[in-house]
């Protein structure tokens, strides 16, 4: 059963494992490739409103952040970054913390969320995000210098938010492992 609960600040030690390795490979996040853990933990941990981990059976399988997009008039948009281990994707970790985020988000009076950089090559998280109901509204022409492919894309994706409430503080959603891709 995976659990998404609050991180505390002693579970950096197990999202630093996989962040480093996304975060290496320079592929889908716009971070430098020899952030060291210190930086990482400020950028995930200490600037983001809020920081989650999705757990199972006691193991850190994923994790997200949410924070205000933008300032005064711009501060109703929420912003959100998630990174699975490289060892659990097609699981479902993704789809289980980016629903819950929307339910945070809704919860701390976010009106929407707006991914504000998904690299284009990045087509698994598209699909996803699509899936999930983000449109998207805009492309950075070759914003991001991608390791293997060069100068590619960003997508700017959004979701304007329902009304729907949880309950604070963030309850514990615990979704059932669909034991597989999809
Ligand atoms: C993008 C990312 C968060 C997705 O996490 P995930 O837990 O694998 O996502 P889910 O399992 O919920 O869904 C992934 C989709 O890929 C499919 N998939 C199947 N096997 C897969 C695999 N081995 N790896 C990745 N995705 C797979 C899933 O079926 C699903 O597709 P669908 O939406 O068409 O059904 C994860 O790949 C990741 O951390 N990537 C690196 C960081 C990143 O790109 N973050 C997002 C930045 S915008």
């Amino acid at each position: 059963m995976l659990k998404i609960r609050e991180a505390t600040r002693d579970d950096f030690n197990l999202i630093w494992p996989f962040f480093r390795e996304i975060v290496q490979a320079g592929e889908t996040y716009a971070f430098p490739t020899d952030l060291s853990r210190e930086q990482a933990a400020d950028l995930w941990m200490d600037t983001p409103r809020r920081t989650f981990v999705a757990e199972e059976a006691g193991e850190v399988l994923g994790s997200y952040y949410i924070k205000t997009n933008a300032l005064g008039p711009g501060s109703h948009v929420c912003n959100c970054g998630y990174m699975v281990s490289p060892s659990t994707r097609g699981k479902g970790v993704a789809t289980a913390m980016c629903e819950h985020s929307q339910l945070i988000a809704v919860d701390l009076g976010y009106k929407a969320m707006q991914f504000n950089s998904v690299v284009a090559t990045n087509t698994g998280a598209i699909r996803l995000w699509e899936r999930l109901g983000f449109e998207t509204v805009g492309r950075l022409p070759k914003a991001f210098d991608h390791p293997k492919a060069g100068y590619v894309d960003c997508l700017v994706m959004f979701k304007w938010l329902g009304t729907g409430r949880c309950e604070a503080p963030w309850p514990a959603i615990e979704h059932q492992d669909q034991g597989g891709a999809g």
